[in-house]
C-alpha cells in the first residue's frame, strides 16, 4: 500500500490509492507530469542557475540516508564537462522500500525530475543504478525511459530547445554496499563495488573521472515540485525549526496493521502516522521499540517513539536519526537480542572487507549477539560487545562500520536488561530457539 497524506498537490506520490496504470506516460501527463520541464525548457522559466537557487531555497535535503543539502552538493559540481548525475536507485537498507514505489508506480516522476537537473547542473547523461533484486521496477523504469525518448523528452534535440539529455539504465547485482556513492560509482564502471577514499569527492572526481552529482531516486523526483512551484512553495511543508522541508516517504513495516509506504509532510509525528495511517499496532498489542530511518540507525524504546516528529532535527533530539525513512515498529514480545542478530548478520555478510574494523569488527559483535541469544553469553560479552562497536565507529572508508556499531550500541543501552536476561537464565526469555536452523552462519 503507498499513498500521499496531501491530496491534490504535485507531490512523489500524487494518484490515488491503489490506481492502476500511474506508470504511463499518458496517466503522468493528465496528473500535470512533463509540465515543469516545458516550462523550464521552452518558456525559459529558469536558466540553469536560477533552478539550482530554487533548489537551495526549497531547503531539499538528500533523502538517501545523510540529509544533506542537495542545493548545497549541487554547487560543489566542478566546472569541467562532461559531467554526470548518477541516480541511487540501490535501495537495500533493511526496512526500506519507498524507492521501489516510485520506480514502480510513478517512473516518469523519477525521469522528469533527472532532466530538470540535468539542466541545473549543465550536464546531458544521468545514469540510474538500480538494485538487481528490483527486476519489476527496473522493467517498468525501461519502460519509462522509452516512452520519455519516443515523447521527446530525452534525445538529442528535447522539447526542440537545442539541449540533449539522456538517461541509461543500469542494474546492479544485489550488493549492499554498492549503495554507498564511491561504491556505486565503481561498480558503474564495471570495477569491484567497494567505497573509494574521500576526498576527492564525486562532485570533483566521479564516474569515469569526470565531476558526478549522485542524488537518491526520492531526492531527484521531489525536484519536479521544486521546478513547478518554486523552492519556497516546496518549503511550505516544513517542521518547527524550518530545517527540515518538503514531504517525505516514509515505509513502514513490522508490527502494524497497515505496513506501506506514506508520504506525509516533515514533521509529522510519528504517534500519528502510526496511529492514523497505518492503523495502529497489529492486534493491539503495545509498541515496544522503534527504527525510525532504516536498519542503521539507533533504535529507541516506545515511550521515546511516542515523542518524535519525522523530521531531522527531532530524531536527532531523541538519539536517533531520520535516515533513509525505513520505519521498523516492534511490538511487545519481540526479541531485542534477536533484532540484533538479525541485522548484525545483515552488516557482516555485507561488508566489502577493505577496513579491518569493519570486516572483522562486524564478524566478532554478531558472533557475540549470536552468543547471547543462544543463552551461552557472559556479561563480559556485553561489555565486549559495546566496546568492540565503539572502537568500530568513524574509523573507516564508509560508514557502513557505523551503521552496524550504532544498531548494536543502541540495543545494548536501549535493553540492557534484557541482554543481561539472556545470560542470567542461560536462554531467550522470548522463547527463541537458537541458532535456527534456517540462518546457520560461521557457529561462534
Ligand atoms: C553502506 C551504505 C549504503 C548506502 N545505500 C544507499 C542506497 O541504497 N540508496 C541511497 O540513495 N543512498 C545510499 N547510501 C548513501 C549514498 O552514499 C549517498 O549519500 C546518497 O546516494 C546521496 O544521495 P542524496 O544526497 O540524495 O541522499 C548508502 C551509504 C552507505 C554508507
Ligand atoms: S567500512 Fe566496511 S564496507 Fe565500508 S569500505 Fe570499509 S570494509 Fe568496506
Amino acid at each position: 500500500m503507498a499513498y500521499t497524506i496531501l491530496d491534490g498537490h504535485k507531490t512523489l506520490l500524487n494518484f490515488p490509492r491503489g490506481a492502476e496504470g500511474t506508470w504511463t506516460l499518458d496517466s503522468y501527463r493528465t496528473r500535470g507530469g512533463y509540465s515543469a520541464l516545458e516550462a523550464v525548457l521552452r518558456e525559459g522559466r529558469y536558466t540553469p542557475a536560477g533552478l539550482l537557487d530554487q533548489v537551495k531555497k526549497s531547503g531539499l535535503r538528500g533523502r538517501g540516508g545523510a540529509g544533506f543539502p542537495t542545493g548545497l552538493k549541487w554547487s560543489f559540481l566542478a566546472k569541467q564537462r562532461p559531467a554526470y548525475l548518477v541516480c541511487n536507485a540501490d535501495e537495500s537498507e533493511p526496512g526500506t522500500f519507498k524507492d521501489r514505489v516510485i520506480l514502480e508506480e510513478n517512473p516518469h516522476q523519477l525521469v522528469e525530475g533527472m532532466i530538470l537537473s540535468l539542466f541545473a547542473l549543465e550536464a546531458e547523461h544521468g545514469y540510474v543504478y538500480v538494485r538487481g533484486e528490483y527486476v519489476h521496477p527496473q522493467k517498468r523504469l525501461d519502460a519509462a525511459i522509452r516512452e520519455a525518448y519516443e515523447a521527446g523528452y530525452l534525445g538529442e534535440d528535447v522539447l526542440g530547445a537545442g539541449r540533449a539529455y539522456h538517461i541509461t539504465l543500469h542494474s546492479g547485482a544485489g550488493a549492499y554496499i554498492c549503495g554507498e556513492e564511491t561504491g556505486l560509482i565503481n561498480s558503474l564502471e564495471g570495477r569491484k563495488g567497494q567505497p573509494r577514499l574521500k576526498p576527492p569527492f564525486p562532485a570533483v572526481i566521479g564516474v569515469f573521472n569526470k565531476p558526478t552529482i549522485v542524488n537518491n531516486v526520492e531526492t531527484l523526483a521531489s525536484v519536479c515540485s521544486i521546478a513547478e512551484f518554486g523552492g519556497e512553495a516546496y518549503a511550505q511543508w516544513r517542521n518547527e525549526s524550518g530545517k527540515s522541508t518538503g514531504t517525505k516517504l516514509f515505509s513502514v513495516s513490522g508490527h502494524v496493521e497497515r505496513p506501506g509506504v506514506y508520504e506525509v509532510p516533515m514533521g509529522y509525528p510519528f504517534k500519528r502516522l502510526l496511529e492514523e495511517e497505518c492503523g495502529g499496532m497489529l492486534n493491539g498489542m503495545p509498541l515496544k521499540a522503534l527504527i525510525v530511518g532504516g536498519s542503521s540507525v539507533p533504535v529507541v524504546d516506545a515511550e521515546t517513539a511516542m515523542k518524535i516528529d519525522l523530521d531531522y532535527e527531532s530524531c536527532a533530539a531523541h538519539g536517533t536519526l531520520l535516515g533513509s525513512g525505513g520505519v521498523i515498529v516492534m511490538g511487545e514480545g519481540t526479541c531485542m537480542v534477536r533484532s540484533l542478530e538479525v541485522l548484525l548478520r545483515f552488516y557482516h555478510h555485507e561488508s566489502c572487507g577493505q577496513c579491518t574494523p569493519c570486516r572483522e569488527g562486524t564478524g566478532w559483535i554478531h558472533r557475540i549477539v549470536r552468543r547471547v541469544e543462544a543463552g551461552q553469553g557472559t556479561m563480559v560479552d556485553l561489555d565486549e560487545l559495546y566496546r568492540i562497536a565503539d572502537n568500530m565507529e568513524g574509523k573507516t572508508i564508509c560508514t557502513l562500520a557505523d551503521a552496524a556499531a550504532w544498531p548494536a550500541k543502541s540495543h545494548l543501552r536501549v535493553f540492557r536488561q534484557e541482554f543481561e536476561r539472556h545470560v542470567h537464565e542461560g536462554r531467550c526469555p522470548f522463547g527463541g530457539r537458537f541458532p535456527d536452523p534456517f540462518h546457520l552462519g560461521p557457529q561462534a
